[in-house]
């Protein structure tokens, strides 16, 4: 019993519209526009209704990573797994199911404090019912089962967090990154990434610090290379920050940058990414480099 995906993530914008332009011009994915949840921003990437919202709030963060528990079935056991370990779950209500375009939710906090739902099967209305058109002509994101893409969250608690999306949420592992500190007397940077019921390499990552947004990065794929420098080139000629310049990660194998959104939410971008056909014949690895080539942070997170 697992999860199939990460199939949407809420976050929150200051200013309302900042994450449709972020989002839409420089990123490609398509805003669009839902009446009677006009406080609201949707990104759609794909044929889904959508897989980001964005709420208008305070400060910008993360408001909730959203896991396909994949059927009615499936969301009822998920529910009980959880209230079985003591996590306290919240039933989402109607309109709560509406303004995710799922037919049940319910929401949670994991043992770092991470808010995440869960839910199960996606509905549709005339606003979501549109076919996917990217505003920078993107061909495709490389989402369908296999989801929006991948979310690191910070877990100064790793190991309990870690087992708890083990044990009890089901996620396998895929990579135990430990990174040398980055400065002396700094602790060990350590990164633990684990894969859903789907061949993304992981669709979830946990790091050992806390972050002042909530969340790490998330990451949306491509399908070219051509894609990635291109969005770079809207980034650069945008003004908006990086924290991360192109290079290729050794776990996952994905060609990407890091932009840093509205609010101080990072967006990994890439294409290539590692997909595993058939877990049962992986091995989890231990790796203490991140990257073959590239990837130089120029902010180091917080
Ligand atoms: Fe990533």
């Amino acid at each position: 019993m697992s999860v199939t995906n990460l199939a949407y993530i809420h976050i929150s914008e200051t200013d309302k519209g900042s994450w449709a332009q972020f989002g839409g011009a420089i990123l490609g994915l398509m805003p669009i526009e839902r009446a009677g949840f006009g406080d609201n921003t949707f990104l759609k990437m794909d044929d889904a209704p959508f897989r980001v919202m964005v709420s208008v709030a305070d400060e910008g963060k993360l408001l909730a990573t959203g896991w396909d528990t994949g059927s009615q079935a499936g969301f009822d056991a998920m529910a009980a797994k959880l209230e079985a370990a003591g996590i306290t779950v919240t039933a989402g209500d109607s309109n709560g199911a509406a303004l995710r375009c799922v037919e049940q939710y319910a929401s949670a906090n994991d043992p770092a404090g991470n808010p995440f739902e869960i839910f199960h099967t996606r509905t549709s209305c005339a606003d979501c019912d549109v076919p996917f058109a990217s505003p920078t002509g993107i061909k495709k994101f490389v989402t369908g089962d296999m989801g929006l893409g991948h979310a690191v969250i910070p877990a100064p608690n790793i190991d309990e967090t870690h087992a708890f999306y083990t044990d009890v949420m089901g996620f396998g592992n895929s990579d135990d990154l430990r990174l040398a500190p980055p400065a002396e007397g700094a602790p060990e940077l350590r990164i633990l990434f684990m894969h859903a019921s789907n061949a993304r390499h992981h669709s979830l990552a946990l790091a050992n610090f806390p972050h002042p947004v909530g969340i790490v990065h998330m990451m949306v794929e491509v399908t070219s290379i051509d894609e990635v420098g291109e969005c770079l080139d809207r980034v650069s000629q945008a003004g908006i920050p990086l924290l991360s310049t192109l290079g290729r990660h050794c776990n996952d194998n994905m060609v990407s940058f890091y932009a840093i959104g509205p609010g101080g939410i990072a967006v990994e971008f890439g294409y290539d990414g590692l997909q595993v056909d058939d877990w049962s014949k992986f091995t989890a690895t231990q790796s203490t480099e991140g990257d073959f080539w590239g990837h130089a942070y120029q902010a180091m997170p917080s």
